[in-house]
């Protein structure tokens, strides 16, 4: 069968990933979509049970640092499109081990920067028609004040956890290759994405769980820093625009106007939980516990996404009441999921933090 485009999608095993191809996969079936995806703990084909017979879809476990598998993959597909998601994603895990950050998130964009370069560079078209499109995250600005300011496309990059250290590193290799070799590339920083398939190591999936099982919820420090949450269909869908609209070599800033504090976030999670399983009001607020807060935690994200609305129409389609209802739903209509992602080396980590 031929496909008019042959699309790498990294990381499509993780949460944002899963929706990205879900959405390509139901929505291109032109397309040949390859999910590459080293399924560390936080990859889970489980994520797509629903998409993974169909004939647009492919599966191929393989570790983007692994610059000639990464060579082989872009000739054996014809690849002309990548979307770059795989990454170690979790902020506390960085500060416990660095170098792993650094190995997938710099490392490993790098190789797949340069297997698209090489292999591009040997067909007779070049970079026509060819898109390599890397998603990073807000983080990479540092922290707001509660002084009403929002980061944009222009703010200078500041990053202070590892974590983003690491996806500011891949970002500025993306940049370079853009400006160094012409390849056409473009770079969006989404805010907090939340939504079903979420790894239970996170504010939301973690708090829903464990009021499910009554356990503490750990606040950090005073629950005053504040995140922008976007419900993550929504930023599958400004993904999708992107790769189809985008201008090669810009930077688009992806949000929703919607920043919480994480106490008030927390009590709208637990009133939603008890209410959903039909406990009654004030049920579970006694499980929420302060706790040392996280080392160099930033104090305020909040995204300027008006570029993105003003040049390619995107906006968020849910409100975040109903996107926190769906998302709660989903979690207490899914416990096997839960139960299976958390087995195994996941469940060693979270003794290791809280026992
Ligand atoms: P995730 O941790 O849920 O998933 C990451 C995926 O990458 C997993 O499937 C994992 O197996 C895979 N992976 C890790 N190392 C790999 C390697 N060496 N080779 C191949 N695959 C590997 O992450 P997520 O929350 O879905 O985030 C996806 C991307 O979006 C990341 O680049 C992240 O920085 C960015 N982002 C996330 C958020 C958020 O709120 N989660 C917000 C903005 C940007
Ligand atoms: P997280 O979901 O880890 O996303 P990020 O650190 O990338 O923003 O955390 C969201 C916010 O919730 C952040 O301010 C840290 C805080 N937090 C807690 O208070 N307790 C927790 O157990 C976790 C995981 C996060």
């Amino acid at each position: 069968m031929s496909f008019k485009r042959n699309i790498i999608i990294t990381g499509g095993a993780g949460f944002i990933g899963s929706h990205v191809v879900r959405l390509f996969v139901n929505k291109y079936p032109e397309y040949r979509i390859i999910n590459l995806d080293k399924l560390t703990y936080a990859g889970n084909l489980a994520n797509l049970r629903d998409i993974e017979n169909e004939e647009n879809y492919i599966f191929v476990k393989g570790d983007i640092c692994d610059y000639e598998a990464m060579q082989a993959l872009f000739r054996e597909y014809k690849v002309d499109g990548i979307i770059h998601l795989a990454a170690e994603s979790h902020v506390d895990r960085s500060i416990k081990d660095p170098f792993t950050f650094a190995q997938t998130n710099v490392m490993g964009t790098l190789a797949l920067l340069q297997a698209a370069k090489v292999y591009w560079d040997s067909l007779p078209e070049k970079y026509e028609g060819k898109r390599f499109y890397h998603i990073s995250t807000d983080e990479v600005y540092g922290t707001l004040a509660f002084d009403g300011t929002f980061f944009t496309e222009d703010t200078k990059y500041d990053p202070h956890s590892p974590y983003s250290a690491s996806k500011a590193g891949s970002d500025h290799f993306v940049r370079a290759f853009q400006d160094t070799y012409g390849l056409p590339a473009l770079v969006t920083n989404c805010s907090n994405n939340y939504g079903p398939y979420q790894f239970p190591e996170k504010l939301i999936p973690l708090f829903i769980n464990n009021i499910r099982q009554g356990k503490p919820l750990p606040v950090y420090g005073k629950g005053e820093n504040v995140r922008d949450w976007l419900y993550v269909v929504d930023h599958a869908r400004a993904i999708d625009v992107i790769f189809h609209a985008g201008k090669t070599g810009d930077t688009y800033n992806i949000g929703g106007f919607n920043e919480w504090k994480n106490i008030d976030l927390i009590k709208v999670i637990i009133e939603t939980v008890d209410r959903l399983l039909g406990n009654p009001v004030g049920t579970s607020d006694h499980l929420i516990t302060y706790v040392t807060d996280r080392l160099g935690h930033d104090l305020r994200y909040a995204i300027d996404s008006n570029k993105l609305k003003n040049e390619l129409g995107w906006e968020p389609s849910l409100q975040f009441e109903e996107g926190i209802e769906k998302t709660v739903q989903w979690y207490l209509e899914n416990p096997e999921w839960m139960e299976h992602v958390i087995s195994g080396e996941y469940q060693q980590y979270y003794d290791s933090m809280y026992n």
